[in-house]
């Protein structure tokens, strides 16, 4: 089906707070999917704009700015500087990237809460709120910390708890204390502005629970529905802080907006700016009911973006809402969630510094393991196995030697009876066009991870039709159907090329430069030709295999910044099961236990826990089913190494015949990881 095609698309991702460099969780959350989308667009000739910005205010941002014994204006100076100069490195390629501080932003801000006030759309209410006595501030939100009321957290704060993602508000911690001080604040009574969101219920309920229930993602749909199903509350969107946009409002000295009322009013305020710098119109973009509104964010800001923005929007009345907002989980790193505080992470900056011309391979990999169904796990170890086992062995490979053998045998020149070269071979045109669609429909169905597989699948074509043709053997004696075989490998570069753009815009680039293509960009509707006679530039190689010695660096950097951060004693605070009773020698000697690969990985049908795989075992290949699917996405975990139990009887579990069992670590929380040598050790190792 033929997707419904809007006169224009608005995108936006997330404005990141400029309190501190950005790590590429961050990167895989949001921006990365969103350029994806945006990339995909532009291919497709759309009008597009794709906005994001720095969010400067909130508490985050004067918490950083104490830390720092700095002022915010300097943190946010500094820290919009790093991210902006990433982003643009890493190829996120956005319209404009704005910032909330800037005058057009809170001018934007104040005429929407303004155009609000006069709608009469708030309700104003003195309550009481926690006051420093010491530092004589409110503590609204990150001001304020204390213990969880959800999971016992003790460094929880006023507004969300990090530790399991409940949204809070301050009076809901137990032991509050002041982030200023540290002292116990005490309550004393403020006048603020609220958002009734309960009188939006209903609406909510038919546009979300009604009217998305099948294109949204379910992960972003559950979320929602649990929020309106809990039932919904007003909410203050202004705060007692100096930092922050004025409340614009007479008698409310002191007050500003709310940092989640004015943030996503970033969104329009920088395509306001981008509209002036660009000789445009902003306003289709934002209030023509032909114009598609999608915003790519991280779970954490679903809430914001599906609920209280949209509210905002549509008591405002001239806006569009939301058409899609294509939340992605959260990528762990190494077993553990992400966490710049913690040293867990690798920021963005770092990755440039330590892993210069490689923004290709990251792009690759943060998309072929995007958590967007479930969280997923980044590895240096499964990283270096994308790398190698795709990028250079599938993709750069088939690349490589058709370009090499076309010099060899032409001096890169293509040559034919005819005066163009298309592609000549009507089971390679079947199949291309094929996953053309397919990519488009993943496309669309923001099936990011999708729809670069489907682009490898192309390079895969190509090495089939390559190795099948042989066209280093057939040139001797059929030299016309080597040339012929060597020609539709190039038009398949060409495609591979052209369909790589959204992901691998350098590699691309690249391509296009060996194939000598006039322009080095090529919409997915244009026809892939040569001209009789057009002569290809020399070969160069397109990516680099990972070494060991790079990822070990990476994971001893990893656990270095860590210790730095919390020194060698963190205990974990979770009991430990005590240890079970001795086993003779012998009783541990007759388990078989080996190092072995996974082949092949489903979901096993009807079940949430099973997996189905197939286990390279170095003696066999065999199947093994195993409780893990709740954790791991089945593409996920190909290629991944593991340690295998081989001589445990076979055992029938769901129709299936499951051989051997694979080990897992189990933290106290029910967090699984597999068993995995430290180096990469051959299949059929002994575990002893
Ligand atoms: O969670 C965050 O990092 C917020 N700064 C995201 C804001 S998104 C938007 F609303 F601006
Ligand atoms: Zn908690």
């Amino acid at each position: 089906m033929e997707p419904q095609k809007y006169k224009r698309y608005t995108i936006t991702a997330a404005l990141p707070y400029a309190n501190g460099p950005k790590h590429i969780g961050h990167l895989a959350g949001a921006y990365i999917p969103a350029d994806l989308y945006a990339r995909y667009l532009r291919l497709q000739k759309r009008d597009v704009v794709f906005v994001c910005g720095s969010d400067e205010h909130g508490t985050a941002i004067a918490n950083q700015a104490m830390k720092e014994h700095t002022t915010p204006r300097e943190i946010v100076d500094k820290y919009h500087a790093l991210i902006e100069k990433c982003f643009a490195e890493i190829g996120i390629s956005f319209d404009i990237y704005h910032r909330t501080s800037s005058q057009l932003h809170h001018e934007t801000a104040q005429d929407f809460f303004t155009n609000l006030n006069d709608k009469n759309i708030f309700v104003e209410k003195e309550n009481e709120q926690y006051y420093d006595e010491h530092a004589s501030a409110f503590l609204a939100d990150r001001y304020i910390m204390g213990t969880c009321p959800n999971c016992g957290n003790e460094n929880a704060y006023g507004d969300q708890c990090e530790k399991c993602g409940t949204s809070l508000s301050p009076e809901e911690l137990i032991n509050p204390r002041s982030t200023l001080s540290g002292n116990k604040p005490v309550l004393k009574p403020t006048k603020h502005w609220y958002l009734p969101l309960n009188k939006y219920e209903d609406w909510l309920k038919e546009w979300i629970l009604q009217g998305h229930a099948h294109d949204w993602r379910s992960t972003v749909y559950g979320q929602c529905k649990s929020w309106i199903d809990g039932g919904l509350h007003p909410r203050a969107v202004t705060r007692d802080l100096d930092w922050g946009i004025k409340v614009p409002v007479q008698g409310a000295d002191g007050k500003v907006l709310y940092v989640w009322f004015d943030a996503p009013i970033g969104y329009i305020s920088a395509t306001k700016q981008w509209a002036i710098n660009n000789n445009k119109d902003w306003k289709p973009y934002w209030q023509d009911k032909e114009s598609k509104l999608v915003h790519f964010i991280g779970k954490d800001n679903i809430v914001f973006h599906c609920i209280v923005f949209p509210v905002m929007l549509k008591a405002h009345g001239n806006y569009i809402l939301p058409d899609n907002v294509p939340a992605n989980e959260f990528m762990n790193l190494e077993g553990d969630k992400m966490s710049t505080s913690r040293g867990w992470s690798i920021e963005m900056h770092e990755y440039l510094e330590d892993l210069p011309g490689k923004v290709d391979e990251l792009r690759y990999y943060l998309t072929a393991i995007a958590p967007e169904s479930a969280d997923s796990e980044f590895t240096w170890k499964d990283y270096q196995a994308r790398v190698n086992n795709e990028l250079v062995a599938i993709l750069g490979n088939f690349v490589n030697r058709v370009m090499i053998l076309m010099h060899k045998f032409y001096d890169g020149k293509i040559e034919s009876d005819s005066a163009t070269i298309t592609l000549q071979d009507d089971n390679l045109n079947t199949e291309l066009g094929r996953l053309y669609d397919e990519m488009e429909r993943n496309f669309e169905g923001y099936k990011f991870r999708s729809a670069q597989q489907t682009m490898m699948e192309i390079a895969r074509l190509g090495n089939r039709y390559l190795t099948e043709k042989e066209p280093w053997k057939t040139i001797k004696e059929y030299p016309a159907e080597a040339k012929l075989a060597l020609h539709n490998c190039l038009i398949l570069i060409g495609h591979v090329a052209t369909c790589m753009q959204p992901f691998l815009p350098n590699t691309a680039k690249k391509i296009f430069g060996m194939l000598n293509r006039e322009k080095d960009t090529v919409a997915f509707d244009e026809e892939m030709i040569f001209a009789n006679g057009h002569q290809l530039n020399p070969a160069s190689l397109l990516f680099e295999k990972v070494e060991d010695e790079l990822i070990e660096r990476q994971i001893q950097k990893l656990i270095d910044k860590k210790l730095a951060i919390e020194g060698p004693a963190v205990v974990a605070d979770a009991p430990v099961i005590p240890a079970k009773e001795n086993i003779s020698f012998d009783q541990f000697a007759a388990m078989d236990v080996r190092i072995g690969t996974i082949l092949t990985a489903e979901k096993v049908a009807k079940t949430k826990k099973l997996m189905k795989l197939t286990i390279d075992t170095g003696i066999d290949q065999r199947t093994v089913v195993s409780g893990i699917a709740e954790h791991y996405e089945p593409e996920g975990i190909i290629g991944q190494q593991v340690s295998i139990l081989v001589n445990l009887e076979p055992r029938e579990i769901k129709g299936i015949l499951s051989q051997g069992m694979i080990l897992m670590a189990e933290n106290a929380e029910g967090k699984l990881s597999f068993v995995t040598p430290s180096v990469w050790m051959p299949n059929g190792s002994v575990v002893r």
